[in-house]
């Protein structure tokens, strides 16, 4: 059985690599018991090439032990519509050149989408015969249509055959929308996988040192030895328009008191700065502005645990690290006014500041204080991607996943 899975952009390296891990390993010579049950697999990594900087890909390749890919299709950056269409007309040679039994998407990229919709209208022999879709990280939803990403995993979802879901939001939004149950699968967050596995290699990072800070030990928040925060932003909303930028900047002093604030600056919000003048909000290192916010170019996979495990507060727009900070029990302030995965609110350590300034110091003040590291939720335990396999590899074997026209 070939399965093809795609990855384009950051936080899908750390999505797939056990998916990919767990087809080695049930191929393997140390197959575990889950190799008695499926049949051999062969894995085709395709990486579209949606992201390409060294900092925003090549380096997780190398931090999460990832094969280097079958198939690079180099798309590079583009609006949405021409990066989509370019994803789609690429995949559309390899899917036919590859013919793979599945195709398994990860998250809510442009690439996510646009692979999905390639591999739902293909026809292998002219009959209509395609792929088996299967997308992990089904089912979150903001309920906000004006975030990209909402577009992308509403319409891969009804796109895809198989949809496995990190937490339980997803399978009731996806059962509300009509998807049918059997479809449905609670698998797991298999970002966490890469995370539960990573936790080792990344406590030996020697990020801390270089930027004089020191952790705690134990990763536990609130007590480091050395307090500091850490901050990423990189959402449209939030950094493509001047006066929100600004805002949120302006509301950032409430953690200065607190110890050094690092910043990894996707190289989006690095744009905005420079088109912005918003360089004095900013300590450039080496290069000037002493005062403020600590710039960083994008962390490398294990740079990033390390440093955003002994956080004592993380200020974000992301949707992986909300995710991250809870597995890791580290208080998460979301510079959003929604969110996609509300288990990390309601288990776990992450609040919804929205984008008030005021509402953001209300909040960063609130975890700073915060007691207890909330609860990691249900089958975020390093085993997702074992779980994924299987159920794909079983159901196919027993015919029991067509593609919908098939
Ligand atoms: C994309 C995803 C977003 C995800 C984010 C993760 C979509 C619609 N958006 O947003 O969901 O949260 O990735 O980081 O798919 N750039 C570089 N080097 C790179 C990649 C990008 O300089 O390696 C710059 C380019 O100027 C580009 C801009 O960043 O125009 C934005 O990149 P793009 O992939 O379009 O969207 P992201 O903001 O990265
Ligand atoms: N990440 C990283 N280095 C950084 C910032 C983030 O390795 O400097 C990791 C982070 O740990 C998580 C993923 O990138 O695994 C999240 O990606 P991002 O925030 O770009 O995208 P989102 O999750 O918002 O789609």
């Amino acid at each position: 059985m070939k399965i093809m899975i795609v990855v384009g952009a950051r936080p899908n390296f750390m999505k797939a690599a056990p998916l990919i891990r767990a087809i080695q390993n049930c191929n393997g010579p140390t197959a575990s018991a889950l190799a008695d049950r499926t049949e051999r697999i062969q894995a085709v990594l395709v990486h579209t090439g949606q992201h390409y900087d060294e900092a925003m890909s090549g380096s997780f390749f190398t931090d999460l032990a990832l094969p280097k890919p079958d198939l690079y299709l180099g798309v590079g950056s583009g609006s949405h519509a021409v990066q989509t269409g370019e994803i789609m007309r690429l995949f559309e040679q390899v899917i036919l050149s590859e013919r793979p039994e599945v195709v398994v998407v990860v998250g809510d990229v442009n690439s996510t989408l646009a692979c999905a919709l390639v591999a739902s209208k293909v026809s292998y022999d002219g009959d209509g015969g395609r792929p088996v879709i299967a997308h992990v990280e089904a089912g979150l939803r903001s309920l906000d249509r004006s975030m990209p990403e909402e577009v992308n995993r509403v319409l891969t979802d009804h796109l895809s055959d198989l949809l496995f879901v990190t937490e339980e939001s997803g399978v009731q939004n996806l059962l509300h929308e009509g998807i049918s149950e059997e479809r449905i699968h609670f698998a797991g967050n298999t970002m966490i996988d890469s995370l539960l596995a990573s936790e080792e290699k990344a406590d030996r990072s020697s990020i801390l040192g270089r930027l004089g800070v020191h952790g705690n030990g134990n990763g536990a928040n609130g007590n480091s030895a050395m307090k500091y925060a850490l901050l990423t932003l990189h959402r449209p909303s939030n950094v493509d328009c001047r006066e929100t930028f600004s805002n949120i900047l302006s509301a950032l002093d409430e953690l200065m008191g607190a110890g050094p604030v690092f910043f990894s600056a996707h190289p989006r919000t690095r744009k905005r700065i420079a088109e912005f003048g918003l360089e004095s909000h900013f300590d450039f290192g080496d290069r000037g502005g002493r005062n403020g916010i600590r710039i960083l170019e994008p962390l490398g996979y294990l740079d990033f645990l390390c440093l955003m495990k002994h956080a004592a507060v993380v200020v974000t727009d992301s949707g992986g690290i909300q995710e991250e900070t809870t597995c890791l029990g580290v208080p998460c302030v979301t510079v959003r006014e929604n969110t996609e995965r509300p288990v990390t609110v309601s288990k776990g350590t992450n609040v919804i500041a929205g984008t008030n300034p005021r509402k953001i110091r209300e909040a960063i003040q609130m975890q700073m204080k915060r007691r207890g590291n909330g609860s990691v939720p249900e089958k975020w335990d390093g085993h997702a991607a074992e779980r994924i396999i299987e159920t794909l590899s079983t159901r196919i074997r027993k015919g029991q996943l067509e593609s919908a026209n098939k």
